[in-house]
């Protein structure tokens, strides 16, 4: 994520999640050493888009975080050096030792059911073996079956429950961690899941960088 694209992480935050409140401080976040932030963006969509704001210049070197994704001709094929990209959704988690721990995932609603979550989850782990994180954690609405189905599917497991943990509705949290990511029955699965992922929505070229 860049700070160019702060205005559409905002606006796609505030869409999924409208009575969070505060808000995530995404710019804040940028700043963070700890935090990773990856976002999917559609190039090709660049010109639909009403005009983005661009958050004031940072240092650039305090954007350590700073991760895009890029993809193959499906979603645009690289990063012009300016300028106002769409983005579709984006994902982030904090490394703290080998914990590398999910803080969202989220996909503008119109773009939703087209891979692209499974795309960042995916993103994110391989990130994250990256930085040699042993297992991810998350915390995730009770009520959210939708996004507990992508992790389940991803080998999230259910490790705990925080009562309350959500202040706009008291709703509980629930905890769920993976085995560790570097296992070999692990990252045969997630082999297995990126190709069917692949085979499924015709995305088999996909860079990380920052
Ligand atoms: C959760 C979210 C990121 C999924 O993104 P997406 O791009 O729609 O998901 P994908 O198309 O990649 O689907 C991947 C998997 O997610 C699960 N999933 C996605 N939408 C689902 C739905 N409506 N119902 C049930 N499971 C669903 C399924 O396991 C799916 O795998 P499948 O296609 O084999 O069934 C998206 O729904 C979202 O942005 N929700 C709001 C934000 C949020 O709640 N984030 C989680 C915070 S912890």
């Amino acid at each position: 994520m860049r700070k160019e694209d702060l205005a559409q992480a905002d606006e796609i935050d505030r869409e999924a999640f409208p009575t969070q409140w505060p808000p995530v401080d995404y710019e804040r976040e940028l700043q963070n050493w700890l935090a990773h932030y990856i976002v999917a963006r559609d190039d090709s969509e660049m010109g639909e888009e009403p005009e983005v704001t661009v958050a004031p210049e940072k240092s650039l070197s305090k954007l350590a975080s700073r991760v895009g994704q890029f993809f193959n001709h499906t979603f645009g094929g690289g990063l012009p050096p300016s300028g106002r990209q769409y983005i579709l959704g984006f994902a982030g988690f904090w490394i703290m030792a080998e914990e590398a721990h999910i803080t969202n995932i989220v996909v503008r609603q119109i773009h939703r059911r087209r891979g692209i979550g499974e795309l960042l989850l995916i993103s994110i782990i391989d990130l994250a073996t990256g930085l040699n994180a042993h297992n991810l954690t998350l915390e995730v609405r009770a009520s959210n079956i939708t996004a507990q189905s992508l992790y389940y599917k991803y080998g999230f497991a259910q490790v705990g429950l925080r009562r309350g943990y959500y202040t706009d509705n008291k709703e509980d949290a629930v905890l769920m961690s993976t085995e560790n990511i570097t296992s070999a029955s692990f990252q045969s699965r997630l082999n297995q899941l990126k190709q069917a992922h692949s085979q499924k929505w015709g995305i088999d070229l996909y860079q990380v960088a920052r």
